[in-house]
């Protein structure tokens, strides 16, 4: 029963607010600030306290609780799942991840351990990974339990794994894991070994999560503020609706017969554009969407004067660009939710 209910709430189940401040003990940030990612951050507050004044980054797959981050103290949100996601690699400098505890679908792997693989990928060097999961996840199966221990293992350095202080312990059952990345390097310890730490794990023999003093996880500085690539590929009905607010205008505008078939325009960045170029759409049509364009061929001229010779030279070369027309969500200058983006 409390699995379904889970199941239908996304699996959401956030940081403890006492925890949150455990976990911050325990972490020290650089002065400038760092690039720090939630991969499913819920309404954001779990970020947001463990690292105050940090640029911070999120994605949810549950549009209230997205649009609810989008109202903070972020940089960006992207609403959808993190599955879709498209990241630049090694730009974080801290990752919280309490991620849904679940198995996915055909029950081989758990969304944990997806999360943990994917994240991992986001996280430059030195950076601090905090992994809040239930100790089940080290019960789900034998090889569940030895894949993460052994991903952790060959991908971290000055691994520290806690358990919940009581009486959230004994009610919860979660641990938080500390790790610092490392080059991911092949571990050869034994079966015998690796179960071993995790029967320590499932039987609660490890220390407990305590308010420290000082801290000790240093936090590295990463492109303070900025990641390159930050995106996802997912169409999220509710958000578009209150991202475009065209789609009554749409409605308005369209054939009847074609009124309730519409659905919200959303935003196409650059690289999707690109995409729909390079597969033809251009003025051609998607579900609920037209995008125009043409390319554009031209001869550039140009006339240089040989300083030897004095002769002049004379060359052109064949120039080609794409031009895209988009609808936007604020009318330009002139009035026009159309966009020319080049
Ligand atoms: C355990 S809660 C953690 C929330 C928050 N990070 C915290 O620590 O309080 C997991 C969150 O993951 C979200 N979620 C579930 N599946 C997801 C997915 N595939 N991609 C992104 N978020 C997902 C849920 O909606 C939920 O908000």
């Amino acid at each position: 029963m409390a699995r379904l209910q889970a199941q239908a709430n996304w699996e959401y189940i956030p940081t403890h607010k006492r925890i949150r401040s455990i976990i911050k003990s325990y972490l020290s940030f650089p002065e400038a600030g760092t690039t720090c990612l939630d991969p499913c951050c819920g309404p954001g507050d779990a970020l947001i306290e463990i690292c105050p004044n940090q640029h911070l980054f999120g994605l949810e797959v549950h549009t209230g609780r997205a649009l609810e981050a989008k109202t903070k103290n972020f940089i960006n949100v992207l609403v959808g799942p993190f599955e879709n996601c498209v990241i630049s690699n090694r730009v974080f400098g801290f990752i919280h991840l309490n991620p849904p505890y679940d198995w996915v679908a055909g029950g081989e792997e758990k969304y944990e351990e997806l999360f943990l693989y994917r994240a991992t990928n986001y996280l430059g060097p030195r950076g601090v990974l905090e992994y809040l999961v239930p100790t089940g996840l080290f019960q789900a199966s034998k090889a569940v339990g030895i894949r993460v221990y052994k991903f952790l293992l060959e991908n971290y350095r000055d691994i520290q794994i806690f358990k919940y202080p009581q009486p959230e312990y004994s009610e919860f059952k979660q641990i938080v894991i500390f790790g610092v990345k490392k080059p991911s390097e092949p571990v050869t310890a034994s079966l015998e070994w690796l179960e071993k730490q995790i029967a320590r794990i499932i039987t609660g023999d490890i220390p407990e999560l305590s308010l420290q003093e000082s801290p000790i996880y240093e936090i590295p500085l990463f492109n303070p503020g900025w990641v390159k690539t930050f995106r996802i590929n997912y169409y999220d009905a509710e958000l578009a609706a209150v991202d475009s607010q065209t789609l009554n205008l749409l409605q308005s505008e369209s054939k009847p017969v074609l009124k309730d078939k519409l659905i919200a325009p959303s935003y196409l960045d650059k690289a999707l554009l690109a995409l729909l170029a390079v597969g033809g759409y251009i003025d051609g049509r998607m579900p609920g969407h037209i995008l125009l364009g043409r390319y554009e061929n031209r001869e550039e001229s140009n006339t240089e004067t040989d300083t030897d010779s004095g002769d002049e030279i004379h060359s052109t070369r064949k120039v080609s660009s794409t031009v895209f027309y988009a609808m936007c969500k604020n009318p330009g200058e002139d009035g026009s939710r159309v966009v020319e983006i080049r």
